[in-house]
């Protein structure tokens, strides 16, 4: 997977230990630094910019970056804040997921440079999002049928414990709307990345998990979006596989949305992940299958 995002930023096929200036790279997640050491053998030390969250994570990548005979700039930072003064870069490669692209990645790059970036949304963690900056702080690219790694994390206010997100819905408290659904639970939770993905990324703020223990249902999946409260539950019964009973509650009708969504996508042709591309202008990010004609969302 690494190699292979190096080859995405267009940098894999460089021979290696160039020592005259090449293309310059911030690299987002130190941990060991094991990639960053891999960025200063292809591009040399003075290349490249490492920026690491955890103070403890990023001594010890220096430390082994050191022990490995290579000094490039490891910086503790938040990588949404990029790294400007080690810049502009021809390539962003972030080594965490993200759910969006931190617009002072693109501002932060050259026209022309690449952006490479594992994804994630909150129901499908999958795929490798790889763009090229255009004019204006635009950004324009495709996403790649790899990758699943940890999610960005977001720094922690001196003394505070960790921001309180939103709390879970109380899932199967309130009254909720009941009804039967033809769509198998199987066909968006069970497994097919590529319909996952779709949903992930149509569905925002939806997330999963199966309960099998039996205590409801034969198995259930239960869906959320903790931010409004909403929730849908889709019960099997152990016997029939043609009808499956839902309960929704919340603002959001979560079911219809992800039947809705699920339906779009076999009328797309039940498209890839590799068909599928994302435009960002600053804070607005559209999300499209083959050509931005062909909307998925826009937020
Ligand atoms: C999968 S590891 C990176 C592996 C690393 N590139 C290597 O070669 O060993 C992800 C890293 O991203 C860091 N990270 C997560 N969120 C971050 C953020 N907002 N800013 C900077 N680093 C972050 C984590 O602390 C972790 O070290």
């Amino acid at each position: 997977m690494v190699a292979r995002m190096l080859l995405l930023a267009g940098l894999g096929d460089r021979p290696p230990g160039r020592e005259i200036a090449g293309p310059r790279v911030m690299e987002m997640g130190a941990g060991t630094g094991f990639n960053a050491g891999l960025l200063c053998a292809l591009l040399g030390d003075r290349q490249v910019t490492t920026v690491e969250l955890d103070p403890v994570l990023a001594a010890g990548a220096e430390a082994n970056l050191k022990a490995a005979g290579y000094a490039p700039r490891v910086v503790v930072g938040d990588a949404a804040d990029g790294w400007p003064s080690g810049g502009p870069y021809d390539a962003v490669l972030a080594t965490f997921s993200v759910d969006h692209v931190p617009p002072v990645w693109i501002t932060q790059a050259l026209h022309g440079g690449r952006i490479v970036t594992p994804w994630t949304s909150q129901w499908c963690r999958y795929g490798t999002l790889a763009l090229t900056v255009g004019r204006q702080g635009r950004a324009e690219g495709r996403f790649h049928s790899f990758a699943s790694f940890m999610q960005m994390t977001r720094p922690r206010t001196a003394g505070a414990g960790p921001a309180p997100g939103p709390p879970a819905p109380a899932i199967g408290e309130s009254a909720p709307e009941r009804s039967s659904t033809t769509l198998s639970p199987w066909a968006v939770a069970g497994g097919d990345l590529d319909a996952e993905f779709h949903i992930g990324l149509a569905v925002p703020g939806a997330s999963f998990a199966w309960d099998t223990s039996g205590a409801h249902a034969h198995t259930r999946l239960e869906a959320a979006d903790t931010t409004t409260g909403s929730w849908a539950t889709v019960d099997y019964d152990g016997r029939t596989s043609d009808a499956f009973t839902v309960a929704q509650a919340g603002p959001r009708r979560l079911w219809d949305e992800i039947t809705a969504e699920y339906q779009g996508w076999e009328q797309l042709g039940r498209p890839d992940i590799d068909r599928y591309g994302l435009s960002s202008a600053g804070r607005a990010t559209t999300v499209w299958v083959d050509s931005p004609a062909t909307l998925v969302a826009a937020r």
